[in-house]
């Protein structure tokens, strides 16, 4: 692609991916690299301006994470964010040492003398985040101080050298002039252009789709959510109805949702699709089951071996007519890339997440994943642009093990009909409020414990559902939402009045970490 890039070396912090999200949304293209990606691969994407990111290391341990000093002396613009800056510092000939005094969190940074380009048209005090625990006690030769907070040094720079560097996380979205400071970077020190845009994205996945496949035929197995059917869609435009896809009904789906999904992509998208329904046989396999890894497993599984049966079928078919599947379409993003090729290796595996069947081992399909390099806001302004529908491109994250990991305890028949209704309030109420596309996910979970109520004259003994609203950017982390009383007090009358069964409606106020988004 013939793009203006931005090079990020990922030092390990937790705040990577939102600095090449922050130079995205300027319609930059960037990419994250590890801090030992050899000197070779960074040039290879003919960089106009690398980043340092931030990390949890201080660069004088024996383990600090290695970078090439080299990128330093490329003579692109480079600029350093909070380790970065210490690495600069450190390897350019000054000195960093642990500070007395740590900073984390909101800050306030004094420009100086008028600052350096970095901070041009910046306002001479800046509401910043800082999260750091060492300082840069000397600074090499040529550089100079450009801000400080009223404790520590807060910006550096050598624009001879064409290097700058903060102590602050400007990719953070508390720090309010982040966005302008990264715009001075990318724009006016790095001469990128915003040519990142989602036409061209289109134009060129639809062409080198089109090349790849050839005249060959693929499948690709569709979830309802927005990563499967923007790559579907994208696919589809590239080779028409050579590409099924498949969409398999686990017995976990939300109200309606088979149906709703089969419409859409057949009428709305104009998408060859073949529907299973194999919800008994997933429930006949969850039954009795009540741990949750085990849940995920055998849902797993079983969607592999479904999809799997569908695929021979669909692969027979082709070769009786004379053609021959051999692509297989995931909608894969660029989180899940990053993450296991960055510094920290794959994160540890909390959950073991199951989102797309593997391949069926004789049949050696190759894969298509034309979203490799997106992250899933870019994935909305793609299918935004692909027009299509807002119903897909706007719902909330939906999990692959669907509802058996909001049932707590067994998944029987009843107890996913019950969810299914509870579920279908909340939505509905979280739209009604407005607040659906404000929040990551809402949701109904459904408790197997039950307790006593009274409804009219009657005695009830029924069970518990409990409400979860998170705000989170990517699902790492998350926060619990403080939903409006009146949408609680809706959600949890309605719920009581109108599902037969659940009779206590409770609000789960646990952020991520220490609680986890699903309740499995
Ligand atoms: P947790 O519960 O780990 O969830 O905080 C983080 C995000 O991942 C989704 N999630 C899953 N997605 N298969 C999926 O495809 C799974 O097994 C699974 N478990 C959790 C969850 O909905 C949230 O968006």
């Amino acid at each position: 692609m013939n793009t203006s890039t931005i090079v990020i070396l990922d030092f390990g912090s937790q705040y990577t991916q939102l600095i090449a999200r922050r130079i995205r949304e300027l319609n930059v293209f960037s990419v994250v690299l590890p801090c030992t990606a050899p000197l070779a691969e960074i040039s290879a994407h003919h960089p106009k301006g690398i980043v340092l990111s931030g990390g949890p290391s201080s660069v004088y341990d024996a383990d600090a994470p290695p970078a090439d000093p080299a990128v330093l002396a490329l003579g692109v613009p480079v600029l350093g964010i909070c380790y970065g800056l210490h690495y600069i510092v450190h390897h350019l000939g000054g000195k960093v040492r642990p500070s007395d005094k740590r900073e984390y969190g909101h800050a306030e940074v004094s420009v100086l003398d008028g600052g350096v380009r970095l901070f041009a048209g910046l306002p001479e005090t800046l509401q910043v985040w800082m999260s750091h625990g060492d300082e840069a006690l000397e600074l090499p030769p040529g550089f100079r101080r450009t801000a400080e907070t009223s404790n520590a040094l807060a910006g550096i720079a050598d624009e001879e050298r064409r290097i700058w560097a903060v102590q602050f996380h400007p990719e953070v979205h508390h720090s309010k002039q982040g966005t302008a400071l990264l715009r001075n970077f990318v724009f006016d020190i790095c001469g990128a252009s915003p040519d990142w845009t989602p036409e061209l994205f289109i134009q060129e996945t639809v062409e080198r789709v089109r090349a790849q496949v050839g005249n060959g035929h693929a499948i690709c197995g569709l979830s309802g959510g927005v990563d499967s059917s923007v790559a579907a869609v994208l696919v589809h435009r590239a080779i028409g109805d050579r590409l099924t896809c498949v969409f398999v009904n686990n017995g976990v789906l939300r109200k309606d949702e088979f149906a709703k999904v089969q419409k859409n992509m057949r009428d709305n998208l104009g998408l060859k699709v073949v529907a299973v329904d194999a919800s008994e046989r997933f429930l006949s396999r969850l039954a009795g089951v009540t741990d949750p890894e085990q849940k995920r497993k055998i849902i797993g599984n079983e969607f592999i071996s479904v999809f799997d049966d569908e695929a021979a079928k669909i692969f027979a078919a082709e070769k009786t007519a004379g053609e021959h599947v051999a692509w297989l379409v995931q909608g894969t993003l660029y989180p899940d890339v990053i993450e296991s090729s960055s510094v920290k290796g794959p994160s540890q595996t909390i959950k073991s997440h199951h989102n797309v069947g593997g391949l069926p081992a004789d049949m050696k399909l190759k894969l298509i994943e034309p979203l490799r390099d997106l992250f899933k806001d870019e994935v909305r302004r793609i299918g935004r642009d692909l027009q299509m529908p807002e119903d897909i491109l706007e719902r909330q994250p939906f999990p692959g093990p669907g509802l058996a990991v909001r049932i707590l305890g067994e998944v029987t028949a009843d107890r996913v009909a019950l969810l299914q209704e509870a579920d279908e309030i909340v939505v509905a109420e979280i739209k009604a409020a407005g607040l659906y596309r404000k929040i990551w996910q809402s949701f109904a979970v459904l408790l197997p414990v039950k307790s006593v109520g009274v409804m009219g004259d009657q005695r009830t003994y029924a069970y518990t559902c409990a409400i979860r609203a998170v705000h989170s950017e990517d699902g790492m982390t998350a926060d619990w939402v403080p939903l409006p009383y009146e949408v609680l007090r809706t959600i949890s009358s309605r719920i009581v009045s109108e599902v037969r069964g659940i009779n206590r409606v409770v609000y789960d106020i646990t952020s991520k970490p220490p609680g986890t988004i699903e309740w499995e």
